[in-house]
């Protein structure tokens, strides 16, 4: 992706680079700042000034994590079919995790400056401080499964009780689309100073009720086959994240994009009919406070394992700059160590934790790429061949002017449409023929405001898709989704990134009428209307062969 200024309609984004030249004025830092401990914080949905976890060493010497040989195997379980006992020792964990936060405020296991580390690697407060992002690309999966580790470990050593496993919240089975009953019922939220009345496990900012249901539009049997189908390791895990931050590109697997934002969004503000980021855990900064955050986490944690074991296709990545890398978390004991991907690969035998099945159906099928093969209609060896050869030069479909700004989608959907060369229609109708030749379909350079959101649904060949067009639809072709990264107005950015999704599927009953081929974008909300806010901005978007 070529250099280019601010995105034309979108003042204020700023590329990932120029964040640290806008530091927000010192004064603004003092009001919060000054306030006593972390109390302040304790129903406040305040974006913290700065999110430093207390303690951390920043590439000091840390302890490096060694599989701990004492720890009994933890069974993680469904958070709808806790047995009652279960649901009070997850009470009392997040009792104590919260009453630390009171008796002392800088112990980095505490249950706010576990949420600033969280903060910390999503770009950080408002003072322009952050570490790496982990977000936005390959990174996502392990390091929360990481955090997660160490969350459940600090849980444990609270209440004294190393058989305590954290639950998951199956949102996959369509009966548990909706809070799971433990974290909503009572629904009254923990106050840190009366901490006798309340429900530990539920959060003030949140907006999701008891009981209430997600939408087709939030999450629907298509939507996460189609995540759930992803072939390629990229597609599902995410892209490589540049090791220069001030480098844009880098895209989010189909599982963060999708279902991960999505029920994100849903739990803060369950219309999805504002783009501005609802705290907790509609916004990156805020989320970790919510204790569901670790719950809907546990089950992108478990989707993961299942997705590896559902077909030979889909594994991690071997990459040593992948599983070399590290981050560093406290653990139970209050002592800084520094944890490598490769660390928790196996988590079963380095964490030590497994997961239950839940007893409910998902709602998701698998559909494997051999028998799509095998089904699409037959292609010669030689027009199967020429689909990596005919798209080695991504396809444009759109492209912003550089003079006339860039490509904006608000309320309305947005369609481009290009007409193609016989042999390029023949080179796309031969690729689900090929078991692993992949086309892709990459948005590259979307830019968001970092106080807003933004969901839409892509199709192709569905000009007359709106905001209402579900997953169901033929010729959907993914859902992305972009969270909040901060309710405050003056400081952060997004940077900029692509979003990319597998096309192949559509490709072998697709009718080229006239040539055509046209891909629509469909913001929507969780009730399929259009949503408000000023929406995304992008670069580009290319049709592309990949993983011949
Ligand atoms: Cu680190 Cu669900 O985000």
């Amino acid at each position: 992706m070529s250099d280019s200024g601010k995105p034309g309609d979108l003042g204020g984004i700023m590329r990932a680079g120029d964040r640290r030249r806008f530091l927000k004025g010192a004064g603004a830092a003092v009001g919060l700042a000054s306030l006593p401990g972390g109390a302040a914080f304790a129903q406040s949905s305040d974006v913290p000034v700065d999110c430093r976890p207390a303690g951390i060493p920043e590439g000091a010497k840390t302890r490096i994590f060694k599989p701990d040989e004492s720890l009994p195997l933890r069974v993680r379980k469904s958070a709808f079919e806790l047995t009652t006992a279960e649901i009070d020792r997850l009470r009392r964990a997040y009792k104590a995790l919260r009453d630390l936060s009171l008796s002392n405020p800088n112990d980095p296991r505490g249950w706010l400056q576990q949420s600033y580390l969280h903060c910390w690697h999503c770009g950080g407060g408002t003072d322009g401080k952050s570490g790496v992002q982990v977000h936005f690309g390959w990174h996502f999966e392990p390091w929360h499964r990481a955090y997660l580790y160490f969350h459940e470990r600090i849980l444990a050593k609270l209440i004294n009780d190393d058989s305590f496993a954290l639950p998951y919240w199956d949102w996959d089975s369509q009966a548990r689309q909706q809070m799971p009953p433990p974290y909503c019922l009572p629904n009254v939220a923990y106050d840190l100073q009366k901490p006798s009345e309340g429900n530990p496990l539920v959060d003030a900012r949140r907006g999701a009720t008891p009981g209430l249901r997600m939408t087709d539009q939030v999450l629907s049997p298509d939507s996460l086959s189609k995540v759930m189908s992803s072939p390629r390791s990229d597609l599902y895990l995410g892209y490589r994240t540049p090791t220069d931050p001030t480098t844009p590109t880098s895209g989010m697997g189909a599982m963060e994009g999708g279902p991960h934002n999505m029920v994100h969004g849903w739990t803060g503000q369950p219309s999805m009919e504002d783009l501005n980021g609802i705290p907790d855990m509609g916004v990156l900064a805020t989320a970790a406070r919510d204790p569901i955050f670790f719950s809907h986490h546990n089950n992108i944690d478990r989707l993961w394992g299942v997705w590896l074991g559902l077909s030979p296709l889909h594994r991690n990545f071997t990459e040593p700059e992948w599983l070399s890398q590290r981050w560093d978390f406290c653990d139970e004991n209050g002592v800084w160590t520094s944890i490598a991907i490769q660390d928790v690969l196996d988590a079963e035998s380095s964490l030590k934790y497994r997961f239950d099945a839940p007893n409910q159906p998902p709602i998701w099928t698998f559909a494997s790429r051999a028998e799509m093969a095998a089904a699409a209609a037959p292609a010669t060896a030689a027009t199967i061949a020429s689909v990596p050869k005919l798209l080695g030069k991504p396809l444009e479909v759109a492209k912003s002017a550089r003079s006339g700004g860039s490509l904006v989608l608000k309320a309305d959907p947005l369609t481009r449409t290009i007409t193609l060369t016989d042999p390029v229609i023949a080179a796309l109708k031969a690729a689900p023929s090929h078991p692993t030749n992949n086309i892709l379909l990459r948005i590259e350079g979307i830019a968001v405001r970092p106080t807003e959101g933004a969901r839409f649904n892509v199709f192709v060949n569905t000009p007359d898709a709106t905001a209402g067009t579900l997953a169901s639809a033929p010729r959907f072709v993914g859902t992305v989704g972009v969270l909040a990264m901060t309710n405050d107005r003056t400081v952060h950015n997004h940077g900029l990134f692509d979003a990319v999704l597998d096309l192949t599927p559509e490709l072998g009953d697709l009718e080229f009428k006239d040539r055509k081929l046209s891909i629509t974008l469909t913001p929507f909300t969780a009730k399929g209307q259009p949503p408000t806010g000023q929406g995304i901005s992008f670069e580009r978007i290319v049709i592309l062969s990949d993983g011949a």
